[in-house]
């Protein structure tokens, strides 16, 4: 109704892909999160986990789903399928031998649905929205984390496929070991993140290019619970769970904090913003 009587409105709704938690499991260990949680998760927790984040992210988000595929446990954590930027889509090259044939499935995917496919250079690891980020204020800048999963060398190559500004961030503690993990560009270019995850020179770029009011810095607590792996659609900030202090300061941002438990996938180092890509990045 709205839409035929305003048809040069714009239609502004967000899609994202999400990949059921069907062969989910933890059964290697690739972050310290998974140490001590393999054969520790069950399909019945993490396919309700699941299930509520998808209709909580429906509720804001128009879902996509990509089907999931045997033996591939982390393929759920759809981040790390790759970066997507208007049409274009650079799939990842993941560090660790136990995720690489995700990549085959992400490709074909991707080119199934009509992205044009540009690859980085040969030999540079890159997880993809894991560790790239787009800032959500005004620029277009891509906020990307390195030195666990991702090599330093995809920035400039991002920079120069992409035509977009790149700001490499180094992580320095093995448990935020991908940048979504700790960092978390909220509109209006509000960021959330844990700072002792960097290293001093990339503490410096993030207070260089995020303004004192604009920065929600959290505690370890916060971190630990994977606050900073939110999935931001608008207003909507949906995440594990939020200490009382953190959605106070998220609530006077304007911003309405959403909890969905994803304890099972934490076991396995991930959370609400892993299990999701946004497939609109204009
Ligand atoms: N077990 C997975 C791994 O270590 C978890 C990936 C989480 N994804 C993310 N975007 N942080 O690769």
């Amino acid at each position: 109704m709205a839409e035929a009587m305003s048809p040069m409105v714009e239609r502004t709704v967000p899609r994202v892909l999400m990949c059921a938690p069907t062969f989910f499991e933890v059964s290697y260990v690739i972050n310290p999160w998974m140490t001590h949680h393999v054969h520790d998760t069950t399909p019945e927790r993490s396919g309700h986990q699941w299930d509520a984040l998808r209709e909580t992210v429906a509720q804001h988000a128009d879902v996509v789903l990509q089907p999931p595929a045997e033996s591939l446990p982390d393929m759920t954590f759809a981040a790390n399928a790759g970066l997507v930027f208007r049409n274009t889509f650079v799939p990842s090259r993941f560090r660790f031998a136990e995720r690489r044939d995700e990549e085959a499935h992400d490709r074909a995917w991707f080119v199934r649905h009509g992205f044009d496919i540009v690859d980085l250079p040969g030999g540079v690891f890159f997880e993809g929205a894991g560790d790239a980020l787009f800032d959500r204020g005004a620029s277009r800048r891509l906020w990307m984390g390195h030195g666990h999963r991702s090599d330093r060398e995809a920035a400039p190559a991002l920079a120069q496929m992409l035509g977009v500004e790149v700001l490499p961030l180094q992580l320095t503690d093995p448990r935020f070991y991908h940048l979504d993990t700790c960092f978390c560009p909220l509109a209006g270019g509000y960021t959330v993140y844990f700072p002792s995850a960097f290293d001093e020179a990339s503490l410096g770029v993030i207070e260089t290019y995020v303004s004192p009011d604009k920065r929600i810095a959290v505690e370890e607590a916060d971190a630990l619970a994977f606050a900073c792996n939110a999935v931001n659609l608008g207003k909507i900030v949906i995440l594990n769970r939020a200490s009382a202090d953190l959605r106070l300061r998220l609530e006077n941002a304007g911003f309405v904090v959403i909890e969905v438990a994803l304890d099972e996938f934490m076991k396995s180092g991930g959370a609400a913003k892993c299990l999701t890509l946004r497939l609109d990045e204009l």
